[in-house]
């Protein structure tokens, strides 16, 4: 007994209390220890940062520069799984170790919230999920979320000339966080979002059960087509429906700016975009460029468009709707689909492989907002907006005023939860860029300053947003805890009009204790 007493008893207190400092100090080894537990050979898909490929696999999916400072907050650990059951278990390792899971399919997040958290975090990264099976017969492609919109739109190319899909022009853009948002690209007024094609899905919940459309229910599978990413669960692959579109194709560019009447003819075409036939999208791009005057600068207004048939045909449409545009011949190329992809991204059009390319644009620091306008800005509306494009911090700012009408009009707002539909003359993304760290200040104050500007000019009653160009300055979850469902109505609302009541029921169903969460994910109604 006295040897129990003196000897052992002390020396087991010492271990136990040892292994328990452990516990409470090393929640990082003991997250390494659970994934190891069970996954064979984890640590071939687990980079902790003092890995040397850390700093790559961390960088290699980052396209906002904002967040890839020394002082950005880096996760403890990325994983790259490869099935389905590493995901479960990368689930199970961070809820049961206290850390934040954050979701990275193709890492364009605007406020970089699939790689950035505040609180300790790991980032499950799909770079090895991204598979594009297209089925022509059937007209339809499971595609992972890791897989690029690029990649989804080389596979359907390579495989026919007659079929598309109606998602974002920009070819680098994950599929997992972009069907998540909605999806809107050159397609959208023939067909709509990338998300209202989405036919079947398969994802892990914060429980680690698999779900298809079957299994997950109608709820949850209305929730996750546009209700954001990183809020329900993992979409590891999405099935969706392919889109027919002619063997050619008609892409357009007319440049107008402050001295060329581009004010006047901005004017004009918000009144008339959105009414044209289905299967003309056009687009305006502002921004700022040399003028003919030697060391001054003007403000460009880019008029875009594509038109799902050829030259003959689009000629005499914008002569009769839009003459004021003045469209040339030598203003129009004819290409196939995919290639206009590439047009509307400013890349060379061939060859198509560019497409497979996830580095082929640059990297810049960037802060994005975005509106919807029901009515037409006054002529000296617009030019006020243009002329704030002579201020400084803007000379890699861009807004894209894309044309709305046609198939989005034809949408109900609650068909899916992207509710921004009929009525909508065009869709505003103001977009600035820097590439000096000490610009960020000017620039972001100048992107403020433009979007107060727009109040005027924006939907009055609610100003509405697009979720996947997220704005952090339209309000955040609480960092820890409790986020109640009025604090997360101002931005939600915004978003999702409507269907955000819908999307904080589902949250709550599906993951009441908010374990996937980010400062813009839907709170459940009761979280902890
Ligand atoms: P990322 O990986 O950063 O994920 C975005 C969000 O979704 C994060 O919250 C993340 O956690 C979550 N998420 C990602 N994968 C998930 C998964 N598998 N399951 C659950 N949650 C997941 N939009 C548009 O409609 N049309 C356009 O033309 C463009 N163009 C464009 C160009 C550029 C340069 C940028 C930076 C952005 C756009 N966008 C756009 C916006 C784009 O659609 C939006 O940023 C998407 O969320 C990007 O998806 P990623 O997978 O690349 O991002």
């Amino acid at each position: 007994m006295k040897f129990l007493q003196f000897f052992v008893l002390p020396f087991l207190m010492v271990i136990l209390s040892v292994s328990g400092a452990n516990l409470a100090r090393h929640p990082h080894r003991d997250f390494l220890r659970c994934l190891s537990l069970r996954i064979a050979n984890s640590s071939t898909i687990t980079y902790v940062h003092n890995n040397p490929s850390y700093p790559s696999v961390l960088n290699a999916s980052i396209h906002n520069t904002r967040f890839s400072t020394p002082t950005t907050p880096k996760p403890y650990a990325i994983i790259t799984p490869r099935k389905t059951s590493h995901v479960q278990s990368t689930i199970y390792c961070s809820k049961n170790h206290g850390f934040q899971l954050r979701i990275r399919s193709g890492g364009h997040d605007v406020e970089g919230v699939s790689y950035v958290s505040q609180v300790p975090f790991v980032i499950l990264d799909l770079v090895n999920f991204r598979d594009v099976k297209v089925d022509t017969k059937n007209e339809v492609a499971w595609v992972q979320s890791g897989a690029t919109t690029g990649e989804l739109y080389y596979g359907i190319a390579s495989k026919t000339q007659t079929l598309g899909f109606p998602a974002g022009i920009c070819h680098t853009i994950g599929i997992g966080g972009h069907l998540s948002g909605g999806g809107f690209g050159i397609l959208g007024r023939k067909y709509g979002l990338a998300a209202d094609h989405i036919i079947d899905a398969k994802m892990v919940d914060a429980n680690g059960r698999v779900l298809h459309r079957k299994s997950m229910g109608e709820d949850l599978f209305w929730a996750i087509r546009g209700g954001g990413g990183n809020t329900f669960g993992v979409v590891l692959a999405w099935k969706v429906k392919l889109v027919p579109v002619p063997t050619v194709v008609t892409v357009f560019t007319v440049n107008k700016n402050l001295e060329q009447n581009a004010t006047k003819i901005f004017h004009r075409w918000q009144h008339i975009a959105h009414k044209l036939p289905n299967e003309l999208f056009t687009a305006v791009w502002v921004m700022k460029v040399n003028s003919s005057q030697v060391g001054k600068k003007t403000v460009q207004a880019s008029f875009k468009g594509l038109f799902l048939g050829r030259i003959d045909e689009l000629i005499p449409l914008i002569q009769y709707a839009f003459p004021e545009l003045g469209l040339a011949r030598e203003n129009c190329t004819q290409m196939s689909w995919v290639q206009s992809v590439l047009y509307f991204g400013a890349l060379p059009t061939e060859p198509v492989e560019i497409l497979l390319n996830r580095n082929a644009l640059p990297r810049l620091s960037l802060k994005a907002k975005t509106d919807y306008i029901r009515e037409p800005m006054s002529e000296t509306g617009i030019e006020g907006f243009m002329n704030m494009f002579l201020e400084e911090g803007t000379d890699f700012a861009i807004t894209m005023i894309e044309a709305f009408g046609g198939k989005m009009d034809e949408i109900r707002e609650n068909e899916i939860p992207f509710p921004h539909r009929s009525g909508i003359l065009f869709e505003s993304v103001y977009i600035v860029q820097w590439i000096n760290e000490e610009d960020a200040g000017l620039c972001i104050n100048w992107m403020r300053r433009l979007y107060s500007y727009m109040s005027s000019y924006a939907s009055k009653s609610l100003r509405a947003a697009y979720y996947n160009y997220k704005d952090l300055d339209l309000g955040t979850n609480n960092i820890n805890g409790y986020t109640s469902y009025e604090q997360a109505s101002v931005w939600g609302l915004k978003y999702f009009k409507n269907n955000f009541k819908r999307l904080v029921r589902i949250k709550t169903m599906i993951d009441p204790m908010n374990f996937f969460s980010n400062e813009q994910s839907i709170p459940p109604l009761l979280s902890p």
